[in-house]
């Protein structure tokens, strides 16, 4: 059993209208949590709002006043109120949602959709700190517990407690919440794929594919109303896909497993022939050849999703340990030299800028670059490198040593990739930019995953993967391959093969294990390579 890319985030929240108990799903108003994502700027500023707010407001005692009884002018105030939260929580102005809700409560304690909005308000605003997001997690808690205790049948209130403890990577505490939901509401699609997806992380794939089949069948049936059916059933299909592509081959009824996975992959493009992640889980599952790197919509897709949690899902649930790697090899190679050594560091695919601490002190200027622009945003909260690019690394590359433009002129002395390649599979544009842009002398330092000749690749396969497909010798000569798992491994007669051609002195070439994954150690290998 395996879950191999970190999951694509399928939560809504869903905003009370005050409709709970037998609205029409149309008329509710309905939030998306994190995964849409909105410009830093005006989020700057919302946030900027919502700590003042929040600051007001952050001991404030949910339950308080529940038994005092309200006059009719009260109440209505309060709807007026709770109307008013609503306008600013649909324009994802959380601080001034926060406060109109909280008005509303003053007016009328019991109001159970106000207790739930204050929650979606609380659980989608922007924290300055990790005090400040416990404190923001906390209170959404207790804002959706309250919804509950004044309405034991407040669906969207389970629902939006599961998605919050979900959020949170709080599985034991998300799947009951959710369970509640669908006891109340058995028709609540999203309660059904989220419970979906959150049985798929804990590794319940029968579970996992049930409910998703599920949520499927109840959206192509007609009976919900939704704003993006398309974009819901490709995400669902793709979801089923990767849990089928986990099960043992034989579990599935009459096709193997894998082939019905590649069928919920190609059904998820043909609702939506931009899902990049359907489009890289099919090309890994049949491990096309054609696809000589994951697309830069992928990656971008990917790492926006997993940067708030990369560090800890990495570091410390997986022992990555590639930029501590290449910093003893690299440091090894420079020998006592006096530092800074480098004059200009350029880290490709930098990531949350994990090399940032280690290699600091080596080099005068540290370029960081990366696809991903919340990968970028992570990497500049360190406040370590000297200038950071949401980019392309080869076109990043291309710019050191060009005879126009910002660069023109410099040249570098150390390019870095820890954990890169694994999204790409041809490498020779990159080694032609390094060779290009590099200093003589100049070093690149990278690591990557290894691809044995077939014999041993097969026996690796039955530790590490069911259904990874056969590595042919097709595959190992071309010197890379895709893997099911989604990222490329690399043979080292390809690896040497291409330093020679691009001008490089090979100094390290040394097996190592970069990280673990579902508790097996990764085989890759470290280069520190020359410009002659
Ligand atoms: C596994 S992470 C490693 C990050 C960092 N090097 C580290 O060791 O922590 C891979 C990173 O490479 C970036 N990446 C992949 N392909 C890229 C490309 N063509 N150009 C720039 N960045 C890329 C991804 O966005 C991601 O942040």
């Amino acid at each position: 059993m395996r879950i191999s890319a970190p999951q694509k985030c399928l939560l809504k929240r869903r905003c009370q209208h005050g409709c709970h108990v037998e609205g029409n799903r149309e008329s509710r108003t309905r939030s998306r949590g994190r995964c849409s994502g909105w410009s830093r700027q005006s989020e700057l500023v919302r946030g900027f709002i919502f700590l003042c707010v929040t600051l007001l407001y952050m001991d404030a005692k949910p339950a308080q006043g529940l038994d005092i009884p309200v006059t009719a002018g009260k109440l209505k105030r309060a709807e007026e109120l709770f109307l008013k939260g609503n306008a600013y929580l649909q324009d994802q102005d959380f601080g001034n949602a926060v406060l109109s809700y909280r008005e509303a409560l003053d007016a009328d304690p019991k109001h159970a959709d106000a207790w739930t909005n204050l929650g979606n308000a609380m659980s989608q605003a922007i924290p300055y700190s990790e005090n400040q997001k416990k404190g923001l997690f906390n209170e959404a808690v207790k804002a959706y517990s309250t919804a509950v205790q004044l309405d034991s049948q407040h669906c969207e209130a389970y629902f939006n407690l599961g998605v919050l403890y979900h959020t949170h990577n709080r599985l034991d505490m998300s799947i009951p919440n959710y369970e509640k939901a669908i006891a109340i509401d058995p028709n609540h699609y999203d309660a059904i794929s989220n419970l979906g997806s959150a049985k798929h992380k804990k590794g319940d794939l029968d579970g996992a594919v049930d409910l998703y089949q599920k949520s499927i069948e109840m959206i192509e049936s007609g009976g919900t109303i939704m704003s993006d059916k398309a974009g819901t059933l490709s995400m669902l299909h793709y979801l089923l896909g990767q849990a089928l592509s986990s099960l043992p081959p034989n579990r599935c009824l009459g096709s193997p497993c894998p082939e019905r996975a590649a069928q919920q992959f190609r059904t998820s493009l043909r609702h939506n022939p931009n899902n990049e992640e359907a489009k890289h889980a099919l090309s890994a599952l049949i491990s096309d050849p054609e696809t000589t790197s994951a697309s830069a919509a992928y990656v971008k897709s990917l790492f926006d999703e997993y940067a708030e949690s990369f560090d800890k899902a990495l570091v410390a649930d997986l022992n990555y340990r590639a930029p501590q790697l290449l910093h003893e090899k690299v440091s090894e190679f420079v020998g006592s030299k006096p530092l800074p050594v480098f004059g200009v560091l350029f880290d490709a695919g930098c990531g949350t800028g994990l090399c940032g601490p280690l290699f600091r002190n080596m080099t005068r200027t540290l370029v960081g670059v990366d696809l991903s622009g919340e990968m970028i945003r992570k990497a500049t909260e360190r406040g370590l490198y000297d200038e950071l690019v949401e980019g392309d690394l080869v076109e990043s590359l291309n710019q050191y040593g060009a005879s126009e433009g910002k660069h023109k002129g410099t040249y570098i002395d150390i390019v870095l990739a820890a954990d890169v390649f694994v999204y790409i599979g041809a490498l020779e544009q990159i080694f032609s930019a390094c060779a290009a842009s590099l200093n003589k002398g100049g070093i690149f330092a990278f690591t990557v995953e290894r691809l044995e000749a077939p014999d041993a690749e097969a026996e690796r396969a039955q530790v590490v993967n069911i259904n990874e497909a056969p590595v042919s010798q097709e595959d190992y000569d071309r010197g890379w391959k895709l893997r099911f798992t989604g990222r490329f491994a690399h043979t080292r007669p390809y690896i040497a093969a291409l330093a020679e051609e691009h001008g490089f002195r090979v100094h390290v070439h040394q097996d190592i294990v970069p990280r673990r994954d579902n508790g097996v150690d990764i085989q890759g290998h470290l280069l520190i390579l020359e410009k002659n």
